[in-house]
């Protein structure tokens, strides 16, 4: 029987073929628990050598299918390790990383550039009532700027603010001079879009109220930004202008070397003036002057990245924002 068993062993590939053939032969009903079953109807003097026998290939057995058991063991996990090698010179798979948006980054540098000069920046609602948007900004019922074109009205009679000016009245309303802040934040315009003109835009309000603010202190934020922003000494220039909520009004302008043109030139940025008594009145304010100006991001941001057409900024086109993926 051991050659047999020997013989059937040596062709077996798997643990579980072994499991069957341990209980072919050892199992309950195996050949060799059969024999020993059978050693009582021996007569006496046979049993013993018989019994002795059928011990010695039990044993042999045993020790042979435990050899085997480690071989089979040793195999499968080396067909394993075979099977789940990692090529450590295979190229790794790229993984997509996202970046921050042109806009999110310019107003992130905005942002620093104001707190380093001490400003808090703040934020106000989007969903605006007319109270703050236009007539606590001195822009009554009948001013042009209400223009029904221009402003996008709620059934229940608010507005997606045009501006971030009303946030110059919530935040007078709720804290006491002196203080310096700026608002970064969206607005909206029914408008026509082009090249230039979104119905949704970005911009930047700031806002100094102290005693004796000035002109003066106005016109040197502005050129402290655009030092921040373009490099020290940038030049900046206010001419006169009108807007409702100052007295007097400007637009102002920075001097910079255009990067798509080469060419050094005035860039008009935005509105700025001082505080307008009658906004003081809404707000209840008294001896107190202030100063505030707000410009668009997506201009600035076009003409730092040499975006060409606005549009491009929210067209989720991946030609356009990968280019500005990794830069600052
Ligand atoms: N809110 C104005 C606009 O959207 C821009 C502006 C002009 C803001 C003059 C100001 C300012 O703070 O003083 O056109």
């Amino acid at each position: 029987m051991i050659e047999e068993f020997n013989n059937e062993i040596g062709k077996i590939e798997s643990l579980q073929e072994l499991q069957d053939l341990r209980v072919k032969y050892l199992g309950k009903k195996g050949l060799l628990t059969q024999q020993l079953k059978a050693l009582g109807k021996l007569a006496p003097e046979e049993r013993k050598q018989a019994g002795q026998s059928i011990n010695r290939d039990k044993k042999q057995m045993l020790a042979i299918i435990d050899d085997a058991k480690t071989r089979l063991e040793q195999k499968a996990i080396n067909a394993k390790l075979a099977a789940e090698r990692v090529d450590v010179s295979l190229p790794a798979y790229k993984l997509s990383t996202g970046g921050l948006h042109l806009i999110t980054k310019t107003i992130n540098k905005l942002e620093d550039v104001f707190r380093s000069m001490g400003y808090d920046v703040v934020m106000g609602p989007e969903l605006e009532d007319e109270f703050h948007n236009f007539d606590a900004l001195n822009t009554p019922k009948w001013h042009p700027a209400r223009d029904l074109q221009d402003t996008f009205w709620t059934t229940d009679g608010r507005v997606l603010r045009t501006h971030t000016s009303p946030m110059q009245v919530r935040y007078m309303e709720t804290h006491k001079p002196p203080f310096k802040v700026v608002v970064p934040g969206k607005v909206f315009r029914n408008e026509a879009v082009d090249a230039t003109h979104e119905a949704q835009f970005h911009q930047l309000e700031a806002l100094v109220v102290a005693e004796r603010i000035t002109m003066a202190d106005l016109k040197g934020a502005i050129t402290e930004m655009a030092s921040a922003l373009l490099g020290k000494d940038t030049k900046t220039r206010l001419q006169p202008s009108y807007f409702p909520f100052v007295e007097p009004g400007a637009e102002f302008a920075i001097w910079w070397k255009s990067p798509k043109t080469g060419k050094e030139e005035w860039l008009e940025l935005g509105g700025c003036g001082l505080v307008h008594p009658n906004v003081m009145k809404a707000v209840g304010y008294e001896g107190v002057t202030g100063f505030a100006f707000g410009f668009g991001i997506e201009r600035l941001a076009m003409v730092s990245y040499g975006i060409p057409d606005v549009r491009y900024f929210y067209q989720g086109d991946m030609r356009v924002l990968r280019q500005f993926r990794g830069e600052l």
